[in-house]
């Protein structure tokens, strides 16, 4: 059965079409494709219980997807979880960020724990046309968002975030444990000093 803000995701499922976009990061090598527990994700990203307002998406959910899970087995409906490896069920899509649009005004929650946020970073560092297109599906998302609803996301993204209106966009921060952060987002914090490395949520204001 379709659960709400499913119909929100528009695009086409199934696997992941190997090596046929640079931006299509799925397996790029040098990015850690690791999972992280469910408690882990929304501490390091500050999430509080009363915080988690459906409709909700998680951007690169992993193949267990285990916040996804966790949220559907408090009963919170109107979870869902994005990812090419996302598991093959209700509530879940198979596909990458860059093959759906996200309708405006949509959802009440984002999450995307080292997922978004770390292959956007990836590309900045690496590629200006990659992290273009990652700008412009930043950019979509936040607008995605309802008024008073919220992306959660780690890494932070200080290139991106500075050049965000104000009075549109409250971006919080919390500093995330360096210990925390994979391999390929450390060149980071050699970038942008040991204060650089946080957690960030974007809360859109109108
Ligand atoms: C480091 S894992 C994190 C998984 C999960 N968020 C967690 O914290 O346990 C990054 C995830 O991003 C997903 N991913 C990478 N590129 C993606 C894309 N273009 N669209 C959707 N998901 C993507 C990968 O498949 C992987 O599951």
């Amino acid at each position: 059965m379709e659960k709400p803000g499913e119909r929100a995701v528009r695009g086409h499922g199934g696997a992941p079409a190997p090596g046929a976009d640079p931006a299509d990061d799925v397996g790029q090598p040098g990015l850690v494709c690791a999972e992280y527990t469910p408690e882990l994700q929304l501490e390091l990203l500050g999430i509080e219980p009363s915080m988690l307002e459906p409709p909700i998406l998680d951007l690169g959910c992993g193949a267990a997807a285990s916040l996804v899970r966790h949220l559907q087995q408090r009963e919170l409906r109107g979870v869902i979880g994005l990812d090419p490896r996302a598991p093959v069920a209700c509530g879940f899509v198979r596909a990458s960020w860059f093959e759906l649009s996200f309708p405006s005004s949509t959802w009440r929650t984002l999450i995307a724990h080292q997922s978004f946020a770390l292959h956007f970073l990836h590309a900045h560092l690496r590629s200006e046309s990659v992290a273009a297109r990652f700008a412009h599906k930043y950019l979509e998302l936040l607008r995605s968002l309802q008024v008073g609803g919220r992306f959660f996301y780690a890494p932070g993204l200080p290139f991106v975030e500075e050049h965000l209106d104000p009075g549109a966009f409250r971006v919080t921060r919390r500093p995330v444990p360096v210990a925390s952060i994979p391999p390929a987002a450390l060149d980071l914090a050699a970038l942008y000093g040991p204060d650089g490395i946080y957690a960030a949520s974007v809360e859109r204001l109108r």
